[in-house]
């Protein structure tokens, strides 16, 4: 899940660390977006460090991005802990003089307060009626804790403790009710699943390549299996990290999601992403070749009727890549899956071209999936092989998309080991 983690000026903001580590152990990427003020508290470094993500604070940071619609456009959970007086009056009145302000005012997605300051800040009529503008319009806003606060003073206005606001936050995104202390289980997943502590990083659905501003080079993959994959792997205890090309489905609830257009785009995230994941799971469908120029306009119809040739260049086959990364000494995981759609013809069978490409990716299993005559692509079941290098035996299986999935992930806890 894409969390933003906004952070006011507060010294509450040392604990949001705390919390910032409970999102991200969980699996999900965490954008921490934190006002100047906060920064006087809590580094940047701290926070880059702990999200493995860019910090910005200001509206005028990565601009060329768009930054200050498309985090909270794009965001699932804003989370704002700890928010200062000021801040909650900066909400309710609507301003933006940063890049929180903006995320406030476009993220549609559920969003949680967690107040933090002094009794008579927290009790004074203008908080009072702050918050409940705020509730009014859909926030939910924590009431502070009573206890031991900065100075010498205790009362009512001391930062939830960051496990709570965690609590609170999940069940307000519907993840479950875990508290989410676990080391990688994944959200409202089985902690004794044969997957537990382990994080698996799934693709799925096509890639779509621009030829010019309106039109691509697609396929017809729908992202169905992946989804059923990751589902299955969650299902199993393990935390996902799901990375989403063109699908016709909704990507999996419970995973951390990244959207894809290109190959290129899912090349990046895939080398992001599954940096110290124990296993890659590649069902995307990826294009094997891209037009070789982009038009930066619309391509016109030519006045003498001829039609465009479109020169193709190959992409580079990021399943392959991840294998050479990994020999080359990067954290890449240990058992890397690949999928093989093919039809077979009069030279060899669907097998034996199943055999050979698992061979020249290197990888160490092939789901071998028939295609055309109308198997495969955007059908809800599903017939494979499963090859593997280590010379197992092949397995097969026929089913719902769902059932092939819990096949290929036992498969994948096997070579995993315990
Ligand atoms: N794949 C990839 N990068 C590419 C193309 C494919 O990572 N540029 C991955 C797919 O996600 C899949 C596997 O490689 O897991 C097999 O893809 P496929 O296109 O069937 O195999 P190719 O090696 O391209 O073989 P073919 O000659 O049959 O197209």
């Amino acid at each position: 899940m894409r969390i933003v983690l906004g952070v006011t000026g507060g010294i509450a903001a040392y604990k949001a660390a705390l919390l910032l580590r409970l999102m991200t152990e969980s699996g999900h990427q965490v954008d921490v977006v934190p006002t100047p003020a906060a920064l006087r508290f809590v580094g940047k470094a701290t926070w880059e460090a702990l999200s493995g993500r860019p910090v910005r604070t200001d509206t005028f940071e990565a601009v060329e991005t768009v930054n200050h619609v498309r985090l909270g456009r794009e965001a699932e959970l804003v989370v704002v802990a700890p928010a200062t007086a000021d801040a909650l009056a900066r909400t309710a009145a609507g301003l933006a003089p940063d890049l929180l302000g903006n995320v406030l005012l476009t993220a549609t997605c559920p969003v949680l307060v967690a107040p933090a300051m002094h009794t008579e800040m927290w009790q004074h009529p203008a908080t009072v009626a702050n918050v409940a503008t705020l509730r009014s319009r859909g926030i939910t806003v924590l009431d502070p804790d009573s206890g031991r606060l900065t100075g010498r003073d205790t009362g009512p206005g001391r930062f939830p403790e960051p496990e709570r606001i965690w609590a609170e936050a999940r069940r307000l995104a519907g993840l479950g009710d875990d508290a989410g202390t676990g080391a990688a289980a994944g959200p409202g997943t089985p902690a004794d699943g044969p997957l537990a502590g382990r994080t698996v990083v799934v693709t799925a659905g096509g890639t779509r390549e621009a030829l010019d501003p309106v039109r691509y080079l697609g396929n017809r993959s729908s992202g169905k299996q992946g989804v059923a994959l990751a589902e299955a792997a969650l299902a199993a205890g393990a935390a996902v990290r799901f990375i989403g090309g063109s699908m016709s489905v909704e990507p999996p609830a419970g995973a951390e999601v990244t959207r894809v257009e290109s190959t290129a785009e899912l090349h990046a995230a895939v080398m992001d992403r599954a940096a110290g994941a124990d296993a890659l799971i590649m069902a995307a469908a990826v294009a094997d070749f891209r037009p070789a120029e982009y038009a930066e306009a619309k391509i016109k119809k030519s006045e003498d009727g001829s039609s465009p040739v479109i020169r193709l260049e190959r992409t580079p086959d990021i399943l392959a890549e991840t294998v050479r990364a990994r020999a080359a000494g990067e954290p890449m995981p240990g058992v890397i899956v690949g999928f093989g759609a093919e039809t077979g013809d009069a030279e060899a069978s669907v097998l034996e071209y199943g055999a050979a490409k698992l061979a020249r990716k290197g990888c160490e299993m092939l789901v071998v999936n028939q295609v055309g005559g109308g198997r495969g692509f955007g059908q809800d079941d599903n017939e494979v092989t499963m090859l593997f290098a280590d010379g197992r035996d092949p397995v097969e299986v026929a089913g719902s998309k769902a059932e092939v999935a819990r096949a290929v992930v036992g498969q994948l806890g096997a070579l995993l080991g315990p």
